[in-house]
């Protein structure tokens, strides 16, 4: 995969749903306590969007502020990316509902399914598409209504998820540049984190419904080992390909699904935790909007400074991994 100077994120935004669910408010839905989720997950609570609030709306709200933060109009991008495995439905696009909403007219979008990959998957085709010379400006967005999907019976998983947006503007720039990327997948391992009823395998049916094959489904210790394996690996050939090691990265931004899976990653690439951004004690699992709400804190809580080395790593269902290298 191509490594070049010059495209970078011109602002970053993020939004999430004011409604917070507590470990505790967990507590009387299933059976479940504050202390096992947060010693095998770390999390804490999460946000819950409205009912009448979309994924696309979701998804604006963190745009609107990625717009304004980088000094664009709506009407001067040239494509927007979602990354979303909730869209507001199976087709069109969501990307579609968000440029209309937006009124960035002259945009083609379009959504990238990629589950908690998705931001990069998105950061990456934008990328690549401002160094093709096909767009100029781009809009990428994760944003999920994981709530929408989730069977709040079943604690194996409702504990783990929460929903929002994230968003990040690119364009030619110095400033948090693109150093490199690193993408992979293997399908091999799908059922192991899917959606199994909806699409053309299983339409919807009284039978799917009555078997709740609607909701997320997930074998977590299986995803748990992948995922400690996968961050790392992806983060080490990402850092490789932009001609860094390990200790030359400042802060390293991973996927936030575990805070176990997060304090593996660090360890295997010897970083210590003051270099790794955490924010799931306050917003569980949010899927594709996880790298991008965190990138959006990195930069209004002025962590980095100019020149400073960055690694953006998740994986997710597919399965899927992604790792993209910045310099400040
Ligand atoms: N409260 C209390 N007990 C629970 C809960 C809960 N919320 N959930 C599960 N348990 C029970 C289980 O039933 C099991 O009981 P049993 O031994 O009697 O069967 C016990 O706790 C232990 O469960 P384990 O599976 O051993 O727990 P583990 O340490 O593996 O942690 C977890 C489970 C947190 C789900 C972990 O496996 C994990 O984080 N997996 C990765 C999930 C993930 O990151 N997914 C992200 C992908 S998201 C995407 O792409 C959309």
């Amino acid at each position: 995969m191509s490594e070049a100077p010059g495209v970078g994120i011109l602002g970053t935004g993020s939004y999430l749903p004011s409604r917070v669910l507590s470990n505790f408010d967990l507590e009387k839905m299933v059976e479940t306590s504050d202390e096992w989720i947060r010693t095998r997950t770390g999390i804490r609570e999460r946000r819950l969007a409205a009912g009448g609030e979309f994924t696309s709306d979701m998804a604006v709200a963190a745009a609107r502020r990625a717009l304004e933060a980088s000094g664009t109009r709506p009407e001067d991008l040239d494509m927007i990316v979602n990354a979303t495995i909730t869209p507001d439905m199976p087709w069109p696009s969501t990307a579609c509902l968000i440029q209309e909403k937006l009124g960035a007219a002259k945009a083609f979008a379009f959504d990238v399914s990629a589950a908690c990959s998705g931001f990069l998957y998105g950061l990456t085709t934008a990328h690549n598409f401002i160094l093709s010379g096909t767009a100029s400006r781009a809009l990428v967005l994760g944003a999920e209504k994981l709530s929408s999907i989730i069977d709040w019976k079943d604690r194996n998983t409702c504990v783990l998820f929460g929903d929002g947006a994230g968003a990040a503007v690119l364009g030619p720039s110095e400033r948090r540049r693109v150093l490199s990327v690193h993408l992979g997948s293997d399908g091999g391992a799908a059922e192991l984190l899917c959606m199994p009823g909806g699409g053309s395998r299983r339409p919807t049916s009284p039978e799917t419904l009555a078997g709740g094959l609607h909701f997320l489904k997930m074998e977590g210790k299986e995803v748990f080992k992948f995922a400690v394996k996968a961050m790392a690996a992806a983060a080490e050939e990402a850092i490789a390909k932009a001609g860094l090691k390990p200790s030359d990265i400042r802060l390293l931004i991973p996927h936030q699904a575990n805070i176990r899976i997060v304090e593996a990653t660090a360890k295997r690439l010897e970083l210590p935790m003051e270099k790794v951004f955490v924010n799931l004690d306050k917003y569980g699992n949010t899927s594709a909007a996880s790298v991008g709400i965190a990138l959006d804190e990195v930069e209004a809580q002025g962590l980095l400074k100019p020149g400073d080395k960055v690694a953006l790593v998740a994986f997710g269902a597919g399965l899927t991994w992604a790792s993209v290298i910045l310099e400040w």
